[in-house]
This record gives C-alpha cells, structure tokens and sequence, in this order.
C-alpha cells in the first residue's frame, strides 16, 4: 500500500504529450507541426538579435539573483502595462491597470483565476468551443465549473459569430468568458472588428467579466493590432483581464515570462487587486524568475532593441504566412479537392485542417508528421525543406 495506490493514470497532454510522442519517435525524418513554437527555415527555436543583445548588455552589467517583488520586475510590469494598453488613453497613468509578472500567458491566466475565485468561486466559466485544451484544465484546477460558448462553426468553416453572441447573452450575470485576443488557438479564426464590438457589448449588458488570452501578440497583423479586442474592452471602460506571454513573440519559450494585467474602476481598487494577486503568487510559487523579464524589459526599455524586435516579429509573422499559401499552393497541386482557402483565412500559427482524429493518427504513424487530434497543425514549423513532405502526407490521408 502507497499513498498514491488510488491515483489513476491521468491521459497525456494534448499538446505538450504530442511533442512527447514525437521525442520519442525513433523516425529520422520527423517533423512535429503539434505544439505552438515558431521554428526558422533552418527549423531551430530562433534567438532573436534583439534578445540576444539584451543578454549582451546584462552580461556586461551583472546582477545578483535576488528575490524579484511578488508582483515582478517593476520595468517589466510597466512594460506590459505599455505594450498592451498603449492605445487605450491614459487608463494606466490613472493607475486602472494593474499588472503581475507571471510565469508564461498559463501562469497569467492561473493568478487570474486565483484572484476571481476570491470575488466569486461558484461564477461559470466559458470557454470557446472549441479552445486551447488547458483553458478547460486550469479553470477547473482553479475550482471552477467550466461551460463552453459557440465558436467554430465547422461545416462552413467560420465562425459562428450570432451564436457566440447569443450564448453570451443568456449566461448568467457575473459569468467569466474567456476570449482569444487574436490568432484563435487552436481553429486560426479571429472575430472582426465589427465582431469584437458585438461581444464588447454583450459582456456590458449581461456584466460579463472578459478575460483576455493574449498569448500570440504579433502572430496575426502586428503588435499594435493584435491587441485590438484588448483596446475595445479598455475603452469600454469596464473591469476585465488580460493574460499575456512573451514565449512566442520573443521566442523565450522556455524563459517563461507572461504576465497578468487587470483593468480595474479606479487606483483604489488597484491596489486591492494587486495585494490579492500578490497572495495568490505568494501561495503558488512566491516570486517570479529574473532572467526572461530582465530581457524583454532591457529590449521595450530601448528604442534601438525594440525597433529591431519588431522587425524581426513582422519577419516571423510574413514567414508563417509565406508557409501558409505554399501550403495551400501544395495541397491544391496534390489534387486534395474542394475549397482551401481556409488555410490562407485562417490566421497566427494554427491550421484548424478538418482531419480526423483517425487521419491525424495515421499522419504519425505512417508518415511521422505530428499534429494535435484536434487537427490543429502548427504552420509556424513550416519550412521550405520540409513542405512537400507535409504536403504528400497530408494528401495522402485525405485521399
Ligand atoms: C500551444 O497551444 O501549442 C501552446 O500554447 C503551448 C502550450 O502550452 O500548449
């Protein structure tokens, strides 16, 4: 007899199992299209030049490893609090937004979770149907019932903007709805603008509390644009969140550095809201780690570091795209038939392909080509040297 005799054995991760399976395939040509991780046309995770010269400049001018604030480093906070409502008006000067480091846009969304069981544990949650797989997980986690609201409307590939409205409508006051800021993860259909302001809405009237997963900033039109729906919301002038992550716009992945922001009434209600936060970090973990936030704070802190980060996202964001037209180019030249222009429609890393569960299986198995059951492929590990494999695969088992 053990303590643990009772646990059962929990299923694999969706996503990160998948990059499991895929270490673990003997194959030598493999390509893993399964977790969301932008790799170069050489297929390597990039280090930025921007990043890399922030390490430069740190290395030149050590610091200890000190314990961080529990909230974080404060130049990273006021960082994000600037990449992300920077065109919102002066909402931060009138110190409405509070903002927490937090370990990546997961760590972001479980202090923000933490802080609105305080307000009220028995709130549903939605989710959007469908979502990244462990939006489900860490609310649950979090104690809460987890409900979905329409989305996908698969058959026509689009989204099913007036059910998703509709839905909204009628959950109950005090309901919290998670949204995808952009490059909805995993189907790649972003609402419009026209979109955003119908949901802007509704979350007003039936006093909705919106929270925000910015993970993908920059992936789809830029960064500024990217966080549109986040500007709407703050203009909207009512309390939301927003969780945000660096892993993907400065490929610090394993650097976990993301952050929680909350809008808030007014700087007193801030401050209740940051001491909250700050208890719900101190039970999790304590304080947050130095290096990744020292690094993006040293890059937006500078205007040279930070033209050239930019530069280097636009050029990651073309290149996916790039990816996505020879993707669809390829396909449509295999003969898979009927309309592709979703693959070009579709927007950020993701590809929602339609395969199968069985179709996504037989793509590992006889192929060596990873993608998530869902169907979801990441184009970002496109490249030109391994395109025409995927594309044989995938005509393969849609033939
Ligand atoms: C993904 O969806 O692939 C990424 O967000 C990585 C993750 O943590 O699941």
């Amino acid at each position: 007899m053990s303590v643990f005799s009772s646990l059962p054995l929990a299923p694999r991760d969706p996503v990160l199992g998948m990059t499991e399976a895929f270490l673990a395939d003997p194959a030598p040509a493999k390509i893993n299209l399964g977790v969301g991780v932008y790799q170069d046309e050489d297929g390597r995770v990039p280090v930025l030049d921007a990043v890399r010269q922030a390490q430069a400049r740190l290395a030149d001018d050590p610091r200890p490893y000190g314990y961080l604030p529990i909230s974080g480093l404060p130049a990273y906070d006021e960082a994000v609090k600037r990449l992300i409502f920077g065109a919102s008006g002066d909402l931060v000067a009138q110190g409405r937004v509070v903002t927490v480091q937090a370990l990546g846009g997961t760590g972001g969304l479980r202090i923000g979770a933490g802080l609105l069981a305080l307000v009220d544990p028995k709130a549903q949650v939605l989710v959007s149907d469908p979502t990244w797989e462990n939006h489900q997980t860490l609310f649950q986690r979090a104690g809460f019932a987890v409900g979905t609201y329409r989305y996908l409307d698969a058959a026509a590939r689009r989204i099913d903007v007036d059910g998703m409205v509709e839905d909204l409508g009628r959950a109950a006051a005090g309901s919290i709805v998670v949204l995808h800021a952009c490059c909805h993860n995993p189907t790649g259909y972003d609402l419009a603008p026209a979109d955003w302001d119908k949901v802007v809405a509704v979350c007003g009237q039936r006093d909705l509390v919106p929270f925000l997963d910015l993970a993908y900033q920059g992936f789809s039109q830029g960064i500024v644009e990217d966080a549109d729906a986040v500007t709407k919301f703050a203009l909207a002038g009512r309390p939301f969140l927003v969780a945000s992550s660096f892993s993907k716009s400065f490929s610090l992945y394993g650097e976990r550095v993301g952050a929680i922001s909350c809008l808030t009434a007014d700087a007193d209600q801030s401050e209740r809201v940051l001491s909250q936060a700050k208890v719900v970090v101190r039970a999790l973990y304590s304080n947050p780690p130095t290096n990744g936030a020292r690094l993006v704070a040293t890059v937006l802190g500078d205007r040279g570091l930070r033209a050239e980060w930019e530069n280097e996202l636009t050029g990651m964001r073309d290149r996916v795209k790039g990816m996505r037209a020879l993707l669809r180019a390829g396909l449509e030249r295999a003969g898979v038939p009927g309309d592709l222009s979703y693959i070009t429609a579709q927007t950020g890393m993701f590809s929602y392909s339609g395969l199968s569960q069985p179709q996504m299986a037989r793509l590992r198995r006889d192929f060596h080509v990873y993608g998530l059951d869902s169907g979801r492929l990441c184009l970002a590990a496109l490249n030109h040297g391994n395109i025409e494999a995927v594309v044989q695969a995938i005509a393969q088992v849609m033939a």
